[in-house]
């Protein structure tokens, strides 16, 4: 038997997360892959409280930002990505913790090693297969964000220089971690994404 594979989507605002994780549901459907679909912050009843918090609430400090963020993955990680993998099932989310890094480390300046200390204890050894990175230059996805609607979240009413923060932080750690991190250009057509997205999955189930 297979092993259950956890893959994550990641990147800024608007590049096509969410688009994309339909197209790997669908390619997992298909293949007759038993799989999860979640997401962070969330994926939990506490999650996702957490995340009206995180999106919604005013004045909150980046230190207090970051372990909210974390708070809802040790939910996320214990209530629902272990057991799936344990009973044999993918997991797909959109977003994990390179999230944090690119965010609260990238975007807010938070020391890398305070996320790295959460990581560990939260996670315990636990990371991703694969993760695939959509890149795109900052307009081009808070364009697509804006043309998409819907109110504004307090991450996006942030300033440009906060997303070219989190951007160059996701390819840092990109260049740091280049077995599990893909690079995709999201910039492209969407068929172009797609094709390279399979391609990614195409390697990662054993042959
Ligand atoms: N490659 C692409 N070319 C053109 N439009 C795209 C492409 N990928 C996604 N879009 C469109 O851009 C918009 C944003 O996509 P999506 O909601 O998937 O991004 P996201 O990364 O999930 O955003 P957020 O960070 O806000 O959750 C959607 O309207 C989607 O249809
Ligand atoms: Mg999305």
């Amino acid at each position: 038997m297979s092993e259950a594979k956890f893959i994550t989507l990641e990147g800024g605002e608007g590049v096509g997360k969410t688009t994309n994780l339909q197209f790997i549901e669908h390619y997992l459907a298909s293949r007759k892959i038993e799989f999860i679909r979640t997401r962070e912050p969330g994926g939990t009843p506490a999650g996702e409280a957490i995340r009206n918090l995180l999106l919604g609430l005013e004045g909150l400090g980046p230190e207090a930002e970051l372990l909210l963020v974390f708070a809802a993955r040790a939910q996320h990680v214990d209530q629902v990505i272990r057991p799936a993998l344990a009973a044999g099932s993918w997991v797909v989310s959109d977003r994990f913790t390179d999230a944090s890094y690119a965010y609260q480390g990238g975007g807010r300046g938070l020391d890398p090693a305070a996320i790295g200390f959460l990581e560990n204890w939260v996670q315990k050894g636990l990371h991703p297969d694969l993760t695939l990175l959509l890149d795109a230059p900052v307009e081009i996805g808070l364009a697509r964000a804006k043309r998409r609607g819907g109110p504004a979240d307090r991450f996006e009413l942030e300033v440009p220089v906060f997303f070219t923060k989190v951007r160059q932080a996701y390819l840092e750690r990109a260049e740091c971690y280049p077995e599990r991190i893909k690079v995709i250009d999201a910039a492209r057509p969407l068929a172009e994404v797609q094709a390279d997205i399979a391609r990614h999955l195409d390697a990662l189930r054993p042959s």
